[in-house]
């Protein structure tokens, strides 16, 4: 079995499994029951100045079947008292030492607020802090969560608040309500912040009751945006994650949030840079067991893999993330259809001819029977048709040996600039 136990900035936890700031954590009995069914970690429900919850406040996007396909909430940080959160944390760290515990906090951007929130909660023993820039309602209306989370200035600036007051490791965890997360990803590298999660959840609406025309959910008849989250999420998170690992100018570890709902998108998260990861919706679908797979799943992964410990994918695909101008335009696949297994269904001959590039052929055999064939020379690789197809690996994506030397967008637009010399733009578009 593989040593499952991750060192996040100096935060250390048995396994890479943590619970997410959320409504999971929102208690003492709440963690202690996680972390007797096997997460590494919790990362308690952030902490800050009271506040008030509305009544009906999560909602659900269904998607073909499936229950919670992506989740929404319009809930804001802990509704209990700063003490009672305290006393909590006190008696579930003496508990359970071995267990990473970490407070998730927001304070108005005011120095003296910081520190003093810092220091009160370091006070009961804590493994480490959690800046909460992310929420995205509610809060943010306050000039807290998504609205300093926006403002790299804000972010560096609290950021170093905290450190000042601090003793333990700080987390900062972005918004992704931004355009280049990693310029809020650096502002909180520069506040000194010993590591990064992300994603917080996205601006979002789930839905609108077309027969009573209210918002779902709705309090009282009216609704705002809320904070979406879930396996919907998850390419999204994926990315974000993926360009802070890739940035050399971030260079933190990465505690890797959303959509994660099983072993396999943690070991995405890792392969893409991520130390360990946090999960919320999928606990709150199907509670804290789901833990347990995830441990087992990772152990034999590792063991398949012949790795000895989870550390060994930290970041192994981060090298494969590139810009699209750095992809080469000489590679090519074409769509290759297995006549044995194929159910006739058609879907990805109407793909083709409706959206793509009309090349699956309708053909008959000798004994009068259709199928279906990929003209090779016209077929451009988009995968629409294997994307389609209902029957699993009926339809390959097989590479095609090119006869043309690799060549980037970027190398070939050198080239060009090199040919003409930067002179006659005239001449470069006829290049
Ligand atoms: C109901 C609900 C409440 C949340 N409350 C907080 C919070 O208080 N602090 C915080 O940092 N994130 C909060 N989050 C965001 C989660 O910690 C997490 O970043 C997000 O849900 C993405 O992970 P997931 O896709 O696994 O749910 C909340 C999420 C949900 C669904
Ligand atoms: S890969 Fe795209 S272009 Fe090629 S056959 Fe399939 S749908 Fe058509
Ligand atoms: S979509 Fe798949 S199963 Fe259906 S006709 Fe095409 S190859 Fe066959």
């Amino acid at each position: 079995m593989a040593d499952l136990r991750i060192n996040l900035a100096g935060i250390v936890s048995p396994n890479p499994f943590w619970l997410a700031s959320a409504p999971p954590t929102n208690t003492g009995y709440q963690v202690q029951r996680a972390f007797e069914a096997g997460w590494g970690g919790a990362v308690w429900k952030t902490l800050g100045d009271p506040i008030i919850n509305t009544s009906s406040r999560f909602a659900a996007v269904h998607f073909n079947g499936q229950r919670v396909a992506g989740f929404n909430n319009i809930e804001l940080i802990t509704d209990r008292p700063l003490e009672v959160n305290l006393k909590e944390i006190y008696e579930t760290k003496k508990k359970f030492p071995n267990h990473a515990i970490i407070v998730s906090l927001m304070v108005e951007p005011k120095q003296e607020k910081w520190h003093e929130i810092v220091k009160k909660v370091e006070a009961v023993g804590v493994d480490g802090l959690e800046l909460n820039f992310g929420c995205p309602h509610g809060m943010a209306e306050r000039g807290m969560g998504a609205a300093s989370g926006q403002q790299p200035d804000l972010v560096e600036a609290q950021t170093m608040w905290a450190k000042e007051a601090a003793t333990t490791p700080v987390i900062v965890k972005l918004t992704p309500n931004i355009t280049d997360i990693t310029s809020t990803a650096k502002a909180a590298v520069r506040g000194g912040a010993d590591a990064i999660s992300l994603i917080n959840t996205i601006n979002s609406l789930a839905g609108v009751d077309i027969d009573t025309w209210h918002t779902i959910p709705h309090v009282g008849g009216k609704g705002s945006h809320g904070g979406y989250c879930g396996p919907a999420v998850k390419p999204i998170a994926l990315h974000m994650v993926a360009d802070c690992a890739r940035n050399l100018d971030v260079g933190v570890p990465i505690s890797g949030i959303g959509g994660i709902s099983n072993w396999r998108d943690a070991v995405e998260f890792m392969l893409m840079g991520a130390t360990g990861v946090q999960v919320c919706t999928a606990a709150m679908h199907h509670g804290f067991r789901i833990v347990e797979d995830m441990i087992d799943g990772l152990n034999n992964y590792l063991d398949e893999k012949g790795l000895a410990s989870v550390s060994d994918i930290v970041g192994k695909s981060v090298p494969r993330y590139s810009d699209w101008g750095n992809l080469d335009l000489n590679y090519a696949v074409v769509a290759q259809i297995d006549t044995e297994t194929c159910i006739s269904c058609n879907k990805c001959h109407i793909a083709c001819e409706d959206t793509s590039h009309q090349c699956i052929d309708r053909l008959t055999d000798e004994n009068g029977a259709t199928y279906l064939k990929v003209r090779e020379e016209d077929c451009v690789g988009c995968n629409l048709c294997a994307i389609v197809c209902p029957v699993e690996g009926v339809i390959s994506m097989v590479e095609v040996a090119g006869t043309d030397a690799p060549l980037t967008w970027n190398e070939r637009q050198a080239a060009i600039a090199k040919l003409t010399d930067g002179k006659d733009s005239n001449k470069k578009e006829a290049v």
